[in-house]
């Protein structure tokens, strides 16, 4: 049952003293889920907040936006051409009018922070209106993202609106994959890519213009490009700096960039409306499906589309096959549901399908990571269903141990996730959780990443660059001392540093690799065990991530099989990794084979991308290309040179204690190693699921 959209006695807006009241004795802090009771899934009730009044106030210290109470749409129906049209559509957008007063600022100020709205075109249009004033005649604007799926589908949407070819004028440049050329002026890049050329151009000197841009995202990253951007304007005068957000930090980055001034683009939101589940959903999966459903049994076809937050592509995969299995069930008045799966390791053609026009009558499902949070802007969402949950990193720095969580997410991600249905017209936003827990067990804000990572990659970075004296370094917000002791600690015993911190030669040619440190100290290693040629394809398959192997839930069987063909002789993950890459060179790169296989294809295609730029990079820091693949120990030695900070031990029960800092773990099903466990092993990563899992084992 749903609640009537019209208020009365008997729904009035939940106080948070009534929600407290009536939820203090079930709720723990990190969970939502109740343990005690069990909803139906037909039993999903939502509250209605008053919710006008309750977004305003959530955003009151934000923007001066107007209130809109009818929709506006760019008028197009002069536009000749598509590229007519978006240059109407341009026009249409809330940073347009104040394109010219925002120039003059650029010109009056070195350092600007811009404020706007997620949708305003800060992304897409202010690095075009510095190239039309003629920023880009001496040098390139550079224009950072925290996600390498938002540089790209940037870039690409700039292009067209340019109407030029990707990769000329306009083009991108992530990690392993560099898409410009000599041409190019407008580069969107990731910020660890920009963070990456300060090692090759230390004053950035073809740049006229940067744009650290979603700034509120506070990745590592961005946070250690702040401080070495800010040391460079100073003895740069003529470099541009812009500094932009979606949300309320712009005092915090004014006040760090010597009181930049802040440039705020007025908003243009519609009014939202909020409601709580009554209960906490026993299964937000469940529950994101039956509220979808609802929505679209209930609401005229066509009026907008539905925006799911979920929290990875495992659980999108999920929900996307189980509401195809409902929808199956369900008859004809659900044909016009379009499933639209978007997260970062989905390949570009598959997530421009978010972005299309849904076509007349029908009603898009988006079903999204936190990326549409703020880094991409769908058109047309009038309804958003917020899990509460998002996958985040987090590291405990006393251990040394760094897992991937599914954890609540903030109150500011919340309310952004709620805006996204109001961007262009009145939205509504179904939060699966209670008012309560809103209220009471989110934080205000997500914590910035330096704060919860593991830092050994960047203190690498930062010591090739010539910077010692970590402590004092000019973070916007310091991380934790222990954490830095903690990534000192880890290059110390990997030999990138001396005793006294100093980088040594070994650590000189790992930070050649945009690696993580243990990555880069296996493929320095393999020097010695002359196998290089193995460890890059062994290093190429890990930065894929676990998408190699294909899985479809209708044919389980199958591919289980054809993954156990690769984990023969029971030989570890990072051997059976290798192997799958060796039969895939030996088939001639081919597609069918992978097909035949269950591997998939793409994940394959990035590898050897991959794999050809870490053999371009072990050139460059003279290692020789060898191969030994008759000599599995010597591969292994080299993998155990980078990895041996994580060993762990096999004990009498069958799950193993962490050696480093004892910690019980368990060998991750996928993995080859898990029927015949050796008493030793080295892990790849450790991923918190329903136990402490090891991924990507070897003995
Ligand atoms: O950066 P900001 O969030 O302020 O806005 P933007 O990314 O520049 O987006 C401005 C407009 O461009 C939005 O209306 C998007 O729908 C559109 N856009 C798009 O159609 N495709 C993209 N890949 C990116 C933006
Ligand atoms: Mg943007």
């Amino acid at each position: 049952h749903y609640t009537d959209p019209n208020p009365g006695d008997k729904l009035k807006p939940v106080t948070e003293q009534e929600s407290w009241e009536k939820n203090q004795m079930s709720k723990t802090k990190l969970q939502f889920r109740s343990k005690d009771r069990k909803l139906e899934s037909d039993e999903y009730e939502f509250v209605f907040e008053n919710q006008i009044d309750s977004m305003k106030a959530a955003v009151k210290d934000s923007l001066d936006g107007e209130w809109e109470t009818s929709p506006r749409s760019p008028d197009t129906s002069m536009a000749r051409s598509p590229f007519d049209k978006l240059q109407e559509e341009r026009k249409y957008l809330p940073i347009y009018p104040y394109r010219d007063e925002f120039l003059q600022a650029v010109i009056n100020h070195q350092i600007l922070v811009v404020v706007g709205d997620t949708g305003s075109g800060k992304t897409t249009q202010i690095p075009q209106y510095l190239h039309e004033a003629g920023f880009t005649k001496h040098g390139k604007i550079g224009c950072t993202q925290p996600r390498r799926v938002a540089a790209m589908s940037v870039a690409a949407r700039v292009s067209q609106e340019m109407g030029v070819k990707l990769g000329h004028e306009v083009g991108y440049s992530i990690r392993f994959e560099d898409r410009t050329s000599e041409k190019t002026v407008l580069k969107y890049m990731t910020d660890g890519k920009l963070l990456r050329e300060f090692l090759t151009e230390p004053n950035l000197a073809s740049y006229t213009v940067l744009m650290l841009d979603e700034a509120h995202e506070r990745t590592i990253s961005t946070d250690i490009l702040f401080g070495l951007i800010k040391d460079i304007a100073r003895f740069r005068p003529d470099l541009k700096l812009l500094i932009s957000s979606a949300t309320l930090d712009a005092a915090k980055f004014s006040d760090y960039f010597d009181c930049a001034p802040i440039f705020k683009i007025p908003g243009r939101r519609y009014p939202v409306e909020i409601r709580y589940t009554k209960e906490p959903a026993a299964d937000y999966l469940e529950a994101a499906i039956t509220t979808a459903l609802h929505i679209h049994a209930t609401q005229p076809p066509g009026d907008g589309d539905i925006l799911i937050f979920l929290t990875g592509q495992e659980e999108i995969e999920t929900t996307g096959e189980m509401l195809k299995y409902k929808l199956s069930s369900l008859g004809r008045k659900f044909d016009d549901l379009i499933l639209c799966p978007l997260y970062a390791n989905l390949p570009m053609e598959l997530q421009s399908k978010s972005f299309e026009p849904t076509p007349q009558g029908a009603r898009k499902v988006v079903l999204a990571t936190n990326i549409a949070e703020t880094s991409l802007t769908i058109d047309g969402i009038k309804y958003v269903i917020d899990s509460g949950f998002c996958k985040t990193k987090s590291y405990n720095p006393r251990t040394g141990l760094e897992s991937l969580l599914v954890t609540p997410i903030s109150k500011a991600s919340a309310n952004q996730r709620a805006g996204r249905s109001g961007r262009t017209g009145p939205g509504q936003c179904f939060r699966l959780y209670t008012a309560f827990n809103y209220f009471n067990d989110l934080e205000d804000d997500n914590v910035p990443e330096i704060q919860r990572t593991n830092l050994a990659y960047v203190v690498l970075t930062l010591k090739s660059l010539g910077i010692h004296d970590l402590l004092n370094f000019d973070f916007l917000d310091p991380p934790p001392a222990e954490a830095l002791v903690k990534a000192l600690e880890l290059l110390y015993a990997l030999g990138a540093l001396n005793k006294h911190g100093q980088l040594t030669k070994v650590g000189r040619r790992m930070a050649e690799f945009p690696l993580d440190p243990m990555l880069s100290k296996m493929i320095i290693a393999s020097e010695t065990y002359r196998c290089s040629d193995e460890v890059i394809s062994i290093a190429a398959m890990l930065s894929v991530g676990n998408s190699i192997f294909y899985h479809p839930k209708n044919k389980k069987l199958l591919a289980d099989s054809a993954r156990l063909n690769f984990h023969m002789g029971n030989v570890g993950d990072h051997i059976t990794l290798l192997k799958v890459y060796r039969s895939w060179k030996e088939n001639n790169f081919s597609r069918q084979w992978c097909y035949e296989n269950f591997i998939q294809a793409r994940s394959m295609k990035r590898a050897r991308d991959i794999r050809d730029q870490l053999a371009s990079l072990l050139d460059r820091v003279e290692v020789e290309l060898t191969s030994n693949f008759s000599d599995l120990e010597a591969i292994k030695m080299a993998v155990t040179s980078g990895f041996f900070p994580n060993s762990a031990r096999l004990q009498k029960n069958g799950s193993y204690r962490t050696v480093k800092s004892p910690r019980t773990v368990y060998i991750h099903p996928s993995s080859g190693l898990v029927q015949v466990p050796p008493k030793w092993v080295i892990y790849h990563e450790l991923v918190l699921t329903s136990k402490e899992y090891m991924r990507q084992v070897k003995l």
